[in-house]
C-alpha cells in the first residue's frame, strides 16, 4: 500500500490482547498510518508483577519498537502505565502516551454519587489512580474491585459463557448492589467482556472505556510531534481505504501468536497471516 512520506510508525504494547482495544480505536481516528502492536503474551499477567519487572519489560519493549523506526508509543496498558511511564519518559526521548482509568468522567457524571472501577491490583495501588481519585473522585463513594482471573480469561480467547460470566457476577454485583451507576473498566482487556458486564450490571448502568479519549489524545501528539503526513493523508487513505488498512499494522507477541489473532481478527476479519510474527524479547 503506498505510504505517504513523513509517517513515522506508532507502538502500541500491552501485557497480552487488551491493548487491541485501544489499538482498535487507534485505527479509527488514523487508519492509514503504520501501527506497530506487541503483545507481552508470554509475561501476561501484569497485574501481580512487581514494579521493576513491568518496567524491564517494558524497556524491553520500547527498544524493540525504537529498532523498528517507532516515534511514540501507546501503553495500552493501565497496569504498565502506572508502573511504567514516568520511568520510560525519563529513559526515552520519544513521546509516550498512556491508559487511566476513567475516574474523572465517571464522578462528573453518576447521579447516584457510587461509581464503580473495576482494575487489576496494580493499578489500584498505583500512584496515578490514587492521585485521579484525590484530585476527582473526593465527593463519590467509590467500589474497588480487583478484576482477578479476568485478564487470563481473555488471553485464553473467552470472552463469554458460564466461566466469565460467574466470575463477573463475583465483581460486578456488589457494585451494583452498592448503587454504582457507573462503571470503569479500568483494564484494556475488560472491553472485550463489555456484553457480559453490561448483561450482569443492567441496561441503567454506564460502563465506561478511556480507549475512545486516549487515541484522540494520540492524534493531537502524533500531530505536534510531525508524525503524521503533514497534509492528512494519513486520514484520507484510510478514510477510502479503510477495509484494506489492515496491512498497516504489525502484531508481535512475546509468546504464541495464536489468540493475537484471534482477537485482532474480531475487529478486521481480512487480517494476514504474514501481519503477526513471534518476538521472545528476552
Ligand atoms: N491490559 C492490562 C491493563 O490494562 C492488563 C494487566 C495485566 O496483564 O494484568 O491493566
Amino acid at each position: 500500500m503506498f505510504k505517504p512520506a513523513g509517517t513515522v510508525p506508532i507502538g502500541i504494547f500491552d501485557s497480552g490482547v487488551g491493548g487491541l482495544s485501544v489499538w482498535k480505536e487507534a485505527i479509527k481516528i488514523l487508519p492509514g498510518h503504520n501501527f506497530i502492536y506487541f503483545a507481552d503474551s508470554a509475561y501476561s499477567p501484569y497485574g501481580p508483577r512487581s514494579e521493576e519487572e513491568i518496567v524491564e519489560r517494558s524497556a524491553k519493549i520500547t527498544e524493540f519498537f525504537i529498532s523498528q523506526g517507532v516515534g511514540m508509543v501507546i501503553i495500552a496498558c493501565n497496569t504498565a502505565t502506572s508502573a511504567a511511564i514516568a520511568p520510560l519518559r525519563e529513559r526515552f526521548a520519544i513521546p509516550f502516551i498512556g491508559m487511566e482509568p476513567a475516574v474523572k468522567p465517571a464522578a462528573a457524571l453518576t447521579k447516584s454519587g457510587v461509581i464503580g472501577v473495576l482494575a487489576t491490583k496494580g493499578t489500584l495501588s498505583g500512584r496515578l489512580y490514587n492521585r485521579t481519585l484525590n484530585l476527582f473522585a473526593s465527593d463519590v463513594k467509590v467500589v474497588e474491585v480487583v478484576g482477578t482471573g479476568l485478564v487470563p480469561l481473555v488471553e485464553s480467547g473467552k470472552t463469554s459463557g458460564k466461566e466469565v460470566e460467574d466470575l463477573l457476577e463475583k465483581y460486578i454485583s456488589p457494585m451494583v448492589d452498592m448503587g454504582a451507576d457507573y462503571i470503569v473498566l479500568g483494564c484494556t482487556h475488560y472491553p472485550f467482556l463489555r456484553d457480559a458486564i453490561q448483561k450482569i450490571a443492567g441496561e441503567s448502568v454506564t460502563l465506561l472505556d478511556p480507549a475512545p479519549a486516549v487515541a484522540r489524545h494520540m492524534y493531537k501528539v502524533a500531530k505536534e510531534n510531525k508524525l503524521i503526513d503533514p497534509i492528512g493523508r494519513d486520514n484520507i487513505l484510510g478514510v477510502n481505504l479503510y477495509k484494506s488498512c489492515y496491512m498497516d499494522t504489525q502484531f508481535f507477541s512475546s509468546g504464541s501468536t495464536a489468540i493475537l489473532e484471534r482477537m485482532a481478527r474480531k475487529v478486521i476479519p481480512e487480517i494476514p497471516d504474514s501481519c503477526f510474527k513471534s518476538k521472545r524479547l528476552t
